[in-house]
């Protein structure tokens, strides 16, 4: 099985030289249009939820076009037609709730989503005209059920890719998921009262791990330095109304909790207490 899915996975890759150039031109003028929304964006990333959205509607279309599927072959028209018809919809509600989530995704996970996001717009295109043969109301329905059968086939094979994009390249996972809950004090190496600036942010080492430390006035706040989104490094972000925003694609995490203010990063920053122990400056996890 495992030669199986490694042939899945090099048919993926292998569709880089046309998916790579699609994605960053599909990223730029998607993001375009995101980043405008304001906190619309927010909403469909799911900060809200404290998951991606996106995840969660996509379970429908699937579970409703099964439905239709099988519907179909017990030769139940209009049930089969109102299952197709919720898929379909919750089709384009998720196309447009993943493209807010793909306007801030890089690299290998760019080309892959943009492979997954063109065979769903196959399966919904096909679907289509499925539903337009439907609505002719026609005796025959095979070439409506065949081509259901096909978007079905479609749809399938970029739920594969999807999950692939998550579960291989965890992409919209939170970063810090195998990170210790450990909460000992361990050393940090910097003297944060002496040799940070006010409201510049610092990466210091601590343990195994990064922080970024800021010191607001006589307040020394510690978030771990990778964002949660995909891994930006918080030490180059920008101090702004008391948080800390990435580089890479502007999450905010407040600077007092790690609690995040603004996506795409759906999930808290992990936030570190700091104090001046007997030999030194030190710091521990902060239990969440
Ligand atoms: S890595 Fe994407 S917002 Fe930080």
């Amino acid at each position: 099985m495992a030669s199986i899915a490694r042939l899945l996975a090099r048919l993926i890759e292998v569709q880089a030289p046309w998916a790579k150039p699609l994605g960053e031109f599909n990223k730029r003028w998607i993001g375009w249009i995101t980043h405008r929304l304001g906190p619309l964006t927010d909403l469909l990333h799911g900060r809200w939820l404290g998951h991606p959205l996106h995840a969660a509607t996509t379970d429908v279309p699937v579970g409703a076009l099964t439905v239709s599927l099988v519907l179909d072959v017990l030769d139940q028209r209009p049930a089969a037609d109102i299952a197709l018809i919720i898929g379909v919809l919750f089709m384009l509600l998720s196309a447009v709730i993943g493209a807010v989530d793909y306007a801030d995704t890089d690299g290998t996970a760019l080309m892959q989503a943009t492979v997954h996001s063109t065979v769903m717009v196959l399966s919904l295109a096909v679907y289509l005209v499925s539903l337009a043969i439907r609505a002719g109301q026609p005796d025959d329905r095979s070439a409506a059920v065949v081509s259901a059968f096909i978007g079905y086939g479609l749809l399938t094979v970029g739920a594969y890719i999807g999950g692939h994009v998550v579960y291989a390249l965890g992409n919209m996972t939170w970063r810090h998921a195998f990170l210790s809950r450990g909460s000992k004090w361990q050393p940090i190496e910097l003297d944060p009262a002496i040799e940070l600036a006010d409201g510049a942010p610092a990466r210091v080492r601590f343990g195994s791990e990064l922080l970024v430390v800021v010191r607001i006035g006589e307040t020394i706040h510690a978030l771990h330095e990778k964002c949660a989104h995909a891994g930006g490094p918080l030490s180059k972000g920008t101090i702004v109304d008391g948080c800390i925003q990435c580089p890479w694609h502007g999450s905010r995490f407040e600077l007092a909790t790690g609690h995040v203010r603004r996506g795409p990063s759906v999930y808290d920053q992990p936030r570190y207490e700091v104090r001046l122990g007997e030999k030194g400056w030190e710091a521990r996890r902060f239990p969440s």
